[in-house]
């Protein structure tokens, strides 16, 4: 079983659009998955319809009192479970203070839950953390084996880096966690075609692969930059209204392909990434020679560009902003 930690402690990179539908699609691709909603907002439990209310467990509960994860997780969809959380939360922080051992409660909880209700092993655990670095982002990272960073690529994304990974390094350390590593860190609201979006990937390329000449055994060393870019797509912020993940909501959106795309990465299988993405070189290769045909420009479709995945294949789907920012490369990480 594989325990993941959705990380960033920025507001709105796209966190919980990536728990919830990475989750989903994990569980679409036959796996069996829980998902911990750990912000006190509730959004991922939200975004799956399975909001606590007032006075139904939560994982407040199982924080701050005796409930066990599994009598707390609610079924979203097959294979799909969620332990879903409240505004309760938020007072944990508090609550938890004085007490010892505070930074392993879901650790402990969880490592008590490998099977899903119906008796059968999980094959994933997705944490959803919130936009801080308290007390809950630290049990998510302590019950945590891997984590995942979401970044938006805005020359901010710069900024939090550096605290962002002496976080995973204090949890490593102090907190007594070799194992935990930086998986990887996937664009998000990625807008294609800009240059911005494309120097702060590079630039974040070019961070990991100093830090893995510098220390080859930093949790970070191993870091991928995910070749999946989540498009920006209006589909995936609409898909919470309904309750629903991008699969249930439009399956033939960029949002779900982007995701099923994330989730076959994650998963590993090297092999089918390849295969959806030749698919969609091949579709691109046959659209654009006759498109400019069309258009009376023809330009052979050996001459398409090639471009390493699908967000940087076809043209955003929402009309792509304009930044004007410092170079990030000049930007120091702190
Ligand atoms: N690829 C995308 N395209 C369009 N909208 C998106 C995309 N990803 C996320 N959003 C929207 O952006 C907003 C922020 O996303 P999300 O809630 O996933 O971020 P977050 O990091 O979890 O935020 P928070 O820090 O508040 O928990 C939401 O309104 C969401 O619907
Ligand atoms: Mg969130």
């Amino acid at each position: 079983m594989r325990t993941i930690a959705i990380m960033n402690q920025k507001g709105g990179v796209g966190k919980t659009t990536t728990s919830v539908n990475l989750a989903a699609a994990l569980a679409r691709r036959g796996k069996r998955v829980l998902l911990i909603d750990m912000d006190p907002q509730a959004h991922a439990s939200l975004y799956l319809g399975m909001e606590a209310k007032t006075g139904e467990p939560s994982v407040y509960d199982v924080m701050t009192g005796d409930a066990a994860v599994g009598a707390v997780c609610r079924q979203a969809a097959e294979r799909l479970w969620v332990v879903p959380s409240h505004l309760d939360l938020a007072g944990a922080e508090v609550e938890l203070a004085g007490e010892i051992g505070r930074e392993r409660i879901l650790r402990g909880k969880l490592s008590l839950e490998r099977t899903a209700p119906d008796g059968a092993p999980y094959d994933y655990q997705i944490i959803d953390c919130p936009p801080s670095l308290g007390v809950l982002t630290i049990n998510a990272l302590t019950a945590a084996r891997e984590i995942i960073i979401p970044l938006q690529p805005h020359f901010l994304a710069l900024h939090g880096l550096g605290k962002l990974l002496q976080t995973i390094k204090l949890v490593v350390t102090r907190l007594d966690h070799p194992e935990l590593r930086l998986s990887g860190v996937v664009f998000c609201l990625y807008d294609a075609g800009t240059t911005l979006a494309r120097e702060v990937s590079n630039d974040i390329r070019r961070f990991f692969a100093d830090e893995k000449e510098r220390d080859p055994n930093s949790p970070w060393a191993d870091a991928e930059i995910y070749r999946t870019k989540i498009r920006r797509n209006i589909r995936l912020a609409e898909a919470p209204s309904y309750g629903e993940s991008i699969f249930d909501y439009d399956p033939k959106s960029n949002g779900a392909d982007d995701y099923a795309d994330l989730a076959a990465e994650v998963d590993g299988c090297k092999r089918e990434f390849a295969a959806r993405n030749k698919a969609k070189n091949t579709l691109r290769k046959e659209r654009v020679p006759s498109e400019k045909t069309a258009a009376g420009s023809a330009a052979p479709a050996e001459t398409a560009p090639a471009a390493e995945h699908s967000a940087e294949k076809t043209a955003a789907d929402e009309s792509a902003p304009v930044y004007f920012a410092p170079n990030p490369l000049s930007m120091e990480i702190d």
